[in-house]
C-alpha cells in the first residue's frame, strides 16, 4: 500500500477581520505551505446569490464547485461587504457546507507536491475540515478593532462605509456565524488562542512562528517535513 504523505497541516479559526488571513500568509511563506482562504469560497457562492437567485439551487452550485480553480477566488469583487453578508447568509445552509468541504478537505490533506503542507483559515476549519491538523490555532481580535481594520482596508478599496457600518456589519457576522446550527464558530479545545488586539502582524507572527517551531521541534516533525523554513526560533 502506498506510504500517506506526511505533511504540515495548519488549520486557523477567526472571527471576521481578526487577522487571520494575513497570519495564515505569513505561515504558508515561511514554511512553504499551501494556502487556502476558505471564506473565499463562501463568497463566491454568495456572490453567485447576489447575482441570480433565479438560477440559484444546489445542482447550480455543486456544478460550479466541481470546477472551481484556485485563480477563481482571487476576484476582487468577492472583497465587498454585501458579499461577506450574503456568504454569512448562505454558510448557514448544511447543504452549501457539505458541497464545499471535499474541496477543502483535498486543499487540506493532499496540497500539490511542491508544498511542505498545507494552511487553511476559516470558520469551521479547526472543528470539522482539519481535524487532525498537526497544529490549531484560534485568532481574534477586540470586534472595535477588528471594525477599525477592516474599514482601512475598504477605505483603501474605495468602499464607502462609514466606520459604524462595518462595526455593525461584523457584529451581525459574528452573531450569525457563532449561533448558527451547522458548523458554527467556536475555539475547540486543542486550539492555541492568539489575540491580535494590541499586536502588531510582525509581533503577532513571531508568536504564531514561535509555537509552531517549539511544536515542530518536540515533536521532531523539522526533520521529517520538507521544509525551507528560514529561520528556526
Ligand atoms: O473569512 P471571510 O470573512 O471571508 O468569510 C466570509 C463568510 O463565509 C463568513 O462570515 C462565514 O459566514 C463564512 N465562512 C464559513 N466557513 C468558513 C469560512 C467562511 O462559514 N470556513
Amino acid at each position: 500500500m502506498k506510504k500517506k504523505r506526511e505533511i504540515l497541516s495548519i488549520a486557523i479559526d477567526s472571527p471576521a477581520a481578526a487577522g487571520a488571513g494575513t497570519q495564515a500568509k505569513l505561515i504558508a511563506k515561511e514554511y512553504n505551505l499551501f494556502y487556502l482562504d476558505t471564506g473565499k469560497i463562501y463568497r463566491l457562492i454568495g456572490n453567485y446569490y447576489l447575482k441570480s437567485k433565479k438560477k440559484f439551487n444546489y445542482d447550480y452550485i455543486k456544478k460550479k464547485i466541481s470546477k472551481l480553480k484556485i485563480d477563481d477566488l482571487n476576484n476582487r469583487k468577492l472583497l465587498s461587504d454585501k458579499v461577506a453578508v450574503a456568504a454569512s447568509e448562505i454558510a448557514k445552509k448544511y447543504r452549501i457546507r457539505q458541497i464545499v468541504k471535499n474541496f477543502q478537505k483535498n486543499c487540506a490533506y493532499n496540497p500539490p507536491n511542491k508544498y511542505a503542507g498545507s494552511v487553511l483559515d476559516g470558520r469551521d476549519i479547526t472543528s470539522v475540515i482539519m481535524k487532525e491538523a498537526t497544529i490549531k490555532f484560534y485568532i481574534t481580535a477586540n470586534v472595535n478593532v477588528r471594525a477599525k481594520r477592516r474599514f482601512l482596508e475598504y477605505k483603501k478599496l474605495k468602499k464607502k462605509l462609514t466606520y459604524h457600518e462595518v462595526l455593525k456589519s461584523i457584529k451581525n457576522r459574528d452573531f450569525l456565524d457563532k449561533s448558527r446550527k451547522y458548523s458554527p464558530l467556536k475555539k475547540t479545545k486543542d486550539s492555541i488562542l492568539i489575540n491580535t488586539s494590541k499586536l502588531s502582524k510582525k509581533a503577532c507572527f513571531f508568536k504564531i512562528k514561535k509555537i509552531i517551531d517549539k511544536n515542530l521541534k518536540i515533536n521532531g516533525n523539522l526533520q521529517r517535513f520538507k521544509f525551507r523554513s528560514k529561520s528556526t526560533v
